[in-house]
């Protein structure tokens, strides 16, 4: 098979270009700030080149990480938003869909409101942020609109990259530093590492699944909770992480308190040690 990765240099998009081209895929992936000598330029907001692209390429499968996923510039620049989480992905599934690619686009656990998480793929959208409406509006647009879409839903994606993108990353920059680190007590969600989110998707691809899927970790854990985790599993004083509220980083974005995700299909439930190894 031939796949379109559109946001190859992102922390998903990443994972899923080395997984698939060592799975001996062919595999074609786009950066858009981020250079990257094995990937192609590609801005989706530039409708003609997104269609110049999809020309040339033809690709059976057409993998959309790209977006503008700081939750917080999202809400102070929402037409920005609007560009890169709506117009943006629009442009590309159109584009391949009419040249016979099928769709494949990661959404967000952010279009619920986090009152009554884990939520499964019948619970009812109501986003609390503009991140998360413009990622419920083009859900909405492909749903309707482009033939066999596949959407996957993660949440609080990590990794092992030495990528400030990473979270895992963010934590152990400051705990090297010696610096302690606040984390929110009042956030609870199922945080999704990305190999087994790459797997269960690529797996899911070749099933032939269409429509929402949720794809996350199996267990629901707090931010506080969570970085204490990463700090003792590489080493550090988990003392050196400190309990604060969400109230008092004064973020822009509200953020779901009560969130996470569970798949209604037990075939796509993620299981560490068939799925992704434990890194804590
Ligand atoms: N990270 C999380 O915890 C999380 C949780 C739930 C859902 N998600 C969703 O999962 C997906 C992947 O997230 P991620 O963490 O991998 O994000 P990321 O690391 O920020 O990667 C975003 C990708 O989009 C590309 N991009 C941004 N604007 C673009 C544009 N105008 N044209 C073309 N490409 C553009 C970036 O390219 P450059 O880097 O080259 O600029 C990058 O490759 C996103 O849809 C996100 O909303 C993420």
């Amino acid at each position: 098979m031939k796949h379109a990765i559109i946001g190859a240099s992102g922390q998903v998009g990443g994972y899923l270009y080395r997984t698939l081209t060592h799975l001996g895929e062919e595999v074609e992936g786009t950066y858009y700030r981020h250079p990257d000598p094995s990937l192609s330029e590609l801005d989706i907001i530039r409708e003609a080149d997104v269609r110049k692209f999809f020309d040339a390429l033809r690709p059976d499968v057409v993998w959309i990480p790209a977006a503008m996923a700081n939750v917080d510039q999202c809400q102070n620049e929402p037409g920005e938003s609007y560009r890169y989480n709506v117009l943006g992905p629009r442009f590309v599934a159109e584009s391949a869909v009419k040249r016979g690619g099928r769709v494949v686009f990661f959404s967000t656990d952010y279009v619920f409101d986090g009152l009554n998480g884990p939520y499964t793929e019948e619970a009812r959208v109501r986003p609390i942020q503009v991140y998360g409406e413009h990622k419920a509006e083009i859900e909405g647009f492909l749903l309707r609109e482009i033939p066999h879409t596949l959407i996957i839903r993660p949440a609080w994606i990590y990794s092992r990259d030495e990528n400030p993108r990473n979270f895992v990353y963010r934590v152990l920059e400051q705990l090297r530093a010696g610096k302690p680190i606040k984390a929110v007590t009042d956030q609870v969600n199922t945080p999704t590492p990305s190999e087994g989110l790459v797997k269960i998707a690529w797996q899911a691809v070749q099933d032939g699944f269409e429509g929402v899927l949720h794809i996350a970790g199996p267990e629901r854990l707090t931010r506080y909770e969570l970085t204490r985790r990463i700090a003792r599993a590489f080493g550090y004083d988990a003392n050196l992480v400190e309990p604060v509220t969400t109230e008092s980083f004064h973020l822009p974005a509200p953020r779901p308190s009560n969130g996470g995700l569970i798949t209604q299909y037990e075939a796509y439930r993620m299981e560490p040690g068939r799925d992704f190894s434990p890194i804590f």
